[in-house]
């Protein structure tokens, strides 16, 4: 199956730094299709050959094992094309119209592609206006998939906004909004350990689970990305999407087939379930914060307000907690927890599923309850954390003890990294790891109202030290319950 592969964007910062690695990966590990060209398009003029050095430039600053070598960068550059196109011209629409539809020997393959994706690799602003002008040149036949990247708008108007232009020009079916948390091999694993095995599926329920957490903790503040970061902020930046989309595949009921919809019909009703914000339960239940300076590992970092391109007095969120529920059978009155910021005390992403404690305790000592985390990253495996008896012969205490996966040493292969794995499946047109434009407007929707009381409320994010784990706050959400997160445990 031969593809075009159209990198709207083709110089910018997404493509050079994930999407280029990324499609290296699949090539290195020959995934990629057969007949495929990659074709970048960007604003101003330069050859192919000069793509392809800036390019391989460009790979000096990538992880040293996934960084290719001159020979191998050099069969990896024969896909890559490159020409200018200025976003605002229907000529040079009609021109890459006939590009995709012409290709010379050269370029190598003769006949026109089977499938054609569009990676919408720019700022979204531009994502209306080049939508409207695909759609005006007929770059939206059937065999035709335009991949979106967040932010897929700033709020729930503005992201109905684009949904609208999008749908305007292509089907529903045509249109793959990417999260790229899916395309996390441990976030495929949440499905497979949920509905590839019956030992959980009993006891994912209010019954049994106290409650759930997930941490998206980063170590690195906000760097050279101030400008786009400051208008953004922590909840539109990873909890409308990523956390919300981790949550909705903890939570799902399991669907009847893993086809697309079927699977994101199942999302779409936790989304809705999700317990409204009201300006009094977002003061109660929702903790914002924004870090300061300080020594993390002997090495002084700045704080938000001293970040590049950060204004004087920015109230915009690093940090946020919250606590929310999902009203239906399965979960009433579970809390669910989710909390991610920057410069944070370590790189983790997890999700830690607390069960209840045993009703009737024989053994002395602690009673500590039953846990399974799942870990995203950096690890990617699964923890259960259980009761156990040392049989010392000193003591009935029971110890505490896990049973630790490793799924980079379970499967010895090198295991799909999630930009690889998206556009593998946006080539292929596997639609299951891509974002429903309704499951998108309904995260906003929830989200909305957390925004609205922040905007009007002056008292701002709460101050934490780099390289901890938040505002104290944030313990004393989850500790109001009687509960406390996985590291206070
Ligand atoms: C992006 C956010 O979506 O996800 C970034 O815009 C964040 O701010 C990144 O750093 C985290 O992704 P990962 O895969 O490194 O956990």
């Amino acid at each position: 199956m031969s593809f075009d592969l159209v990198l709207f964007g083709g110089t910018g910062d997404l493509t050079w730094r994930k999407l280029m690695p990324a499609l290296f990966q699949a090539f290195r590990h020959g995934k990629l299709p057969p007949g495929g060209r990659i074709l970048a398009v960007a604003r101003d003029e330069r050859s192919d050959d000069a793509y392809r050095e800036f390019i391989r430039d460009r790979f000096s600053e990538v992880e040293s094992a996934k960084r290719p070598t001159d020979a191998e960068f050099d069969r990896f550059a024969q896909l890559l094309h490159y020409r200018r196109m200025d976003l605002s011209q229907p000529e040079h629409y009609a021109g890459l119209k006939r590009w995709i539809e012409e290709p010379t020997a050269e370029e190598g393959r003769s006949t026109p592609a089977d499938t054609v994706v569009l990676f919408l690799a720019t700022s979204p602003h531009l994502f209306t206006q080049i939508c409207a002008q695909l759609g005006a040149a007929r770059l939206n036949g059937p065999n035709v998939r335009v991949v979106l990247e967040k932010p897929l708008g700033h709020d729930l108007a503005s992201a109905q906004e684009i949904n609208r232009a999008v749908a305007a020009s292509f089907t529903e079916q045509q249109a793959l909004r990417i999260d790229h948390y899916l395309g996390k091999p441990s976030v495929q694993n949440l499905s497979a350990l949920r509905f590839g095995n019956a030992l959980f599926e009993p006891l994912w329920r209010r019954e049994s689970i106290a409650n759930i957490q997930i941490t998206l903790a980063e170590e690195i503040g906000v760097g050279t990305r101030g400008e786009f970061y400051n208008q953004t902020g922590a909840l539109r930046d990873m909890v409308q999407n990523h956390a919300l989309q981790l949550l909705t595949m903890v939570a799902m009921e399991p669907p009847a087939s893993n086809d697309a919809d079927a699977i994101r019909d199942e999302k779409l009703k936790v989304l809705r379930s999700l317990k409204p914000f009201t300006p009094d339960s977002v003061a109660r239940d929702v903790v914002r914060g924004q870090y300061r300076n300080g020594v993390v590992g002997g090495k002084t970092v700045p704080g938000y307000l001293e970040e590049n391109k950060v204004p004087a007095g920015s109230r915009t969120e690093t940090f946020v907690a919250l606590r929310t529920e999902i009203q239906n059978w399965r979960w009433a009155g579970v809390p669910f927890y989710l909390r991610t910021g920057k410069r944070l005390a370590a790189r983790d992403a997890q999700i830690v599923v607390n069960f209840r404690p045993v009703p009737h305790p024989i053994f002395p000592g602690a009673n500590v309850a039953n846990k399974l985390v799942i870990k995203l990253q950096p690890e990617d495996g699964l923890e259960l954390h259980l009761m156990a008896a040392k049989g010392s012969g000193q003591s009935e205490a029971l110890s505490p003890v896990f049973l630790d996966l490793d799924f980079d040493k379970a499967f010895a292969t090198e295991r799909v990294g999630g930009y690889e794995r998206l556009l593998l499946d946006a080539i292929a047109g596997r639609l299951n790891l891509f974002v429903r434009s309704d499951e998108q407007e309904q995260a906003w929707r929830w989200v909305e109202p957390v925004l609205n009381a922040w905007e009007a409320d002056d008292s701002g994010p709460r101050p934490y030290a780099p390289g901890s784990w938040g505002p104290p706050a944030s313990s004393a959400l989850v500790a109001r319950d009687g509960y406390a997160w996985a590291e206070e445990q």
